[in-house]
């Protein structure tokens, strides 16, 4: 318990100074900063070497927060009051007299508002007098962190400090929703779209996939394990290790399980973990059976999809 206050202190002081400090959350782990200072925010774009025209989502301990900067609506209340904290991120109108940095959105009119559901960085947003700009701590277009090792291995020394939070819960990032206009799918994600169109009583537009590119962190070479990949693949080559998801009867050391069971939420809790594993072993290629593309398992497809596209 002693520990936990002193960490938290600890990040709570890297980041009043305006340094970036990698947070636990539930889906996967963020690279966080400061986001009403530019010098923060800018921080950020630097070590994940992402282009300055893909907008950051910035992380609220609650809602009452929000409406300092951003116009909240109808769709925005239901979803919140059934959702979060948990993993789906709301694109809102952004409000003028905001003090989001500019560098934050690229200046567009739009913010992307998350309630992350980690206790830890629960208790760090509630200390601290401004919300935090957080994308997934890794460089940019590589596999994202889901555990403290994952982040030394993508930023070394170049990272101030890591609040340990232990493993990720959900192992894929949150489900983007945006809700300017009628309520569109702009990621999949850590929460099913289904329980969204329940509570909001109408299907969702999937937009993602379009060529107007809103969420231009969709681009399609993504969550790259920087070694080619196959999906959908019945059985592997001569090499490659084979991702599976069901025990299979024979056993080989290129195989590698995601699930035994089938279980699609601890394959996407896997996920990104698997895929460093089998490049540290040292494959140069790597298929991927066949997943169900049902619940998580869309999202576990759609990144996947993307990781193919090496
Ligand atoms: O689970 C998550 O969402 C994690 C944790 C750390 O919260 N964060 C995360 O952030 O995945 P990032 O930056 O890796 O992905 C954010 C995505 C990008 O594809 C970006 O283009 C999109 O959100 N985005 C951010 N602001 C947006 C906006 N105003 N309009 C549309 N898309 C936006
Ligand atoms: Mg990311």
């Amino acid at each position: 318990m002693k520990s936990i206050q002193s960490n938290l202190k600890k990040a709570k002081k890297y980041l009043d100074k305006n340094h970036c400090v990698a947070v636990p959350t539930e889906t996967v782990y963020g690279l966080a900063g400061n986001a009403y200072s530019d010098l923060s925010v800018k921080k950020i774009f630097r070590l994940k070497k992402r282009p300055m025209n893909n907008p950051l989502i910035v992380h609220y301990s609650d809602f009452k927060k929000v409406k300092e900067d951003c116009y909240i609506n109808d769709n925005f209340i239901k979803l919140y009051k059934k959702f979060c904290p948990g993993p789906i991120t709301f694109i809102l109108k952004l409000k003028k007299n905001s003090k989001i940095s500019k560098f934050v959105t690229n200046k567009q009119q739009s913010l992307a508002v998350r309630f992350p559901r980690h206790p830890l960085f629960k208790k760090l947003l509630k200390s601290l007098p401004y919300p935090l700009a957080a994308p997934s701590a890794n460089i940019s277009t590589k596999l994202s962190s889901v555990q403290p090792s994952d982040v030394i291995e993508e930023f070394g020394s170049k990272i101030k400090y890591v609040l340990n939070g232990g493993k990720c819960r959900i192992g894929v990032e949150s489900t983007i929703i945006n809700l300017l206009s009628k309520p569109t799918l702009l990621r999949y994600g850590g929460l099913d779209v289904s329980k969204i169109e329940k509570i909001l009583k109408e299907k969702i537009l999937v937009k993602y996939n379009s060529k107007n590119k809103i969420s231009p962190g969709q681009f399609r070479l993504h969550y790259s394990p920087g070694v080619p990949l196959r999906i959908n693949a019945k059985k592997p080559k001569k090499n490659e290790a084979f991702v599976l998801t069901k025990k299979r009867k024979a056993n080989s050391k290129n195989y590698y399980y995601l699930s035994k069971k089938n279980d699609l939420k601890q394959s996407a809790k896997n996920l990104y973990s698997l895929l460093r594993t089998i490049k540290k072993d040292g494959y140069k290629m790597i298929a991927v059976e066949k997943i169900p593309n049902e619940g998580i398992g869309k999202t576990i497809n759609d990144r996947l999809k993307r990781a193919s596209k090496y």
